[in-house]
């Protein structure tokens, strides 16, 4: 049998490797703390669990969904204008997504062509280079570095690469790298992309995860973003309803057509329940979202201070539900370190490299366990005697 080329970007990676070696120490006894994965264990608020329940109940709601539903999208506005004092048209700027992790797959398929550049951070999410592979992009990484507080340095980006590239993809609060983005550097962002004429897609997984600071914001709150680009925005983390899939591409009106025109000949919309409780969620009783940031905000603080105190040094990060740290001294590589931490201290975390080149060196954290199994992962690590 021959396979599609296009799989080829999916090849064997670590994520397979520390798996079985996971599940190898299970069987052997071992209990290991697994916070390799960003699949947050915080459940949604009971009002939208009612609200999905109810409509469940309704034998109407199993029909296709078709599109979104036009009390979907009004919600969506109400949501934006409250948290971010966006406008926006509900009629044309918003698209519902099966999850950001699918508009971020698929996004590219609607904004470019076999061989066009994409620009993508360096760490960055997986699938904002992914996607751009499966349609046929070709990638320029733009390196985020500690000195540069994680942000992208356009001064750094050659003349010819701005003048090639289609589209790049921006993420604040960051994942992996957890910094945030001032102001300013919105404002350089979209005077870049207007003078290259380069479509900006940002990321915005996290804006309620920001722990010291004030509270994050949106692309959309900044003169000129609508006429370059848009933002997605996921419910997962901030409601807890990562498995129900649900996300929104929101912003220019042009480029939202396109993607709704590409997920209409790919999927029959969202199931309705699932409509219902994002609903609920975005105009519902919103102190579930301040507890969520409590709890990882909690999470963060036993774990940073936790194993600073036994020895590795990992200062507190600013924000999203990841501890980005700098492998200890002694070992070669983010990878070598990730299986020692592994294999003597039961604990799973995932080693930088994995996010890109400039990952190397450091290894993300998720914090997707309750501050009892951190405690405990900080415990078993100490007397796994791998801190020297
Ligand atoms: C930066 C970023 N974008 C998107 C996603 C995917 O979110 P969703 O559950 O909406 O697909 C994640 C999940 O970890 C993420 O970290």
């Amino acid at each position: 049998m021959q396979f599609s080329k296009r799989m080829n970007h999916f090849g064997e990676n670590i994520f397979t490797t520390l798996l079985s070696m996971k599940q190898e120490l299970e069987t052997s006894g071992t209990k290991v703390i697994d916070l390799s994965i960003g699949a947050p264990n915080i459940p949604p608020a009971q009002h939208v669990i009612d609200a999905l329940v109810e409509a469940a109940k309704d034998p109407d709601n199993y029909i296709y969904a078709i599109k979104d539903l036009e009390e979907l999208h009004e919600a969506v506005a109400a949501w934006y204008q409250r948290r971010y004092q966006v406008k926006i048209d509900p009629a044309q700027e918003v698209v519902s997504l099966l999850g950001s992790q699918e508009g971020l797959a698929h996004f590219a398929l609607s904004m470019i062509d076999e061989g066009d550049l994409v620009l993508v951070p360096d760490p960055c999410y997986p699938v904002f280079g992914d996607g751009p592979l499966i349609a046929g992009a070709d990638l320029y990484p733009m390196k985020l570095r500690k000195e540069n507080q994680y942000l992208i340095d356009f001064d750094e980006i050659p003349e010819e690469i701005a003048r090639k590239a289609r589209f790049m993809v921006v993420s604040y609060p960051n994942n992996p790298t957890t910094a945030t983005a001032p102001p300013e550097f919105y404002d350089r962002l979209i005077a870049f992309a207007k003078k290259y004429d380069i479509i900006v897609l940002h990321d915005n997984a996290y804006s309620e995860l920001v722990f010291d600071t004030e509270p994050g914001r949106s692309f959309l709150e900044y003169p000129g973003a609508r006429e370059v680009g848009v933002e997605f925005n996921s419910l997962s983390k901030t409601y807890g309803l990562a498995g129900a899939r649900i996300g929104f591409c929101i912003g220019n009106a042009q480029i939202v057509a396109q993607v709704a025109k590409l997920k209409s000949n790919m999927d029959y919309g969202m199931f309705l329940p699932i409509q219902k409780a994002a609903i609920a969620a975005i105009t519902g009783d919103q102190s579930c979202v301040e507890k969520t940031r409590e709890a990882y905000r909690r999470r963060r603080d036993v774990f940073c201070d936790g194993f600073t105190e036994i020895g590795w040094k990992i200062d507190r990060c600013p924000a999203t539900m990841f501890v980005w740290a700098k492998i200890p001294d002694g070992f070669a590589s983010s990878e070598e370190f990730v299986k020692t931490l592994l294999v003597k201290g039961g604990v799973l975390v995932t080693p930088g490299s994995a996010f890109g080149k400039s990952g190397e060196g450091y290894v993300r954290i998720a914090l997707v366990k309750d501050e009892e199994d951190i405690r405990l992962a900080i415990r078993q690590v100490k007397e796994s005697g791998i801190l020297k």
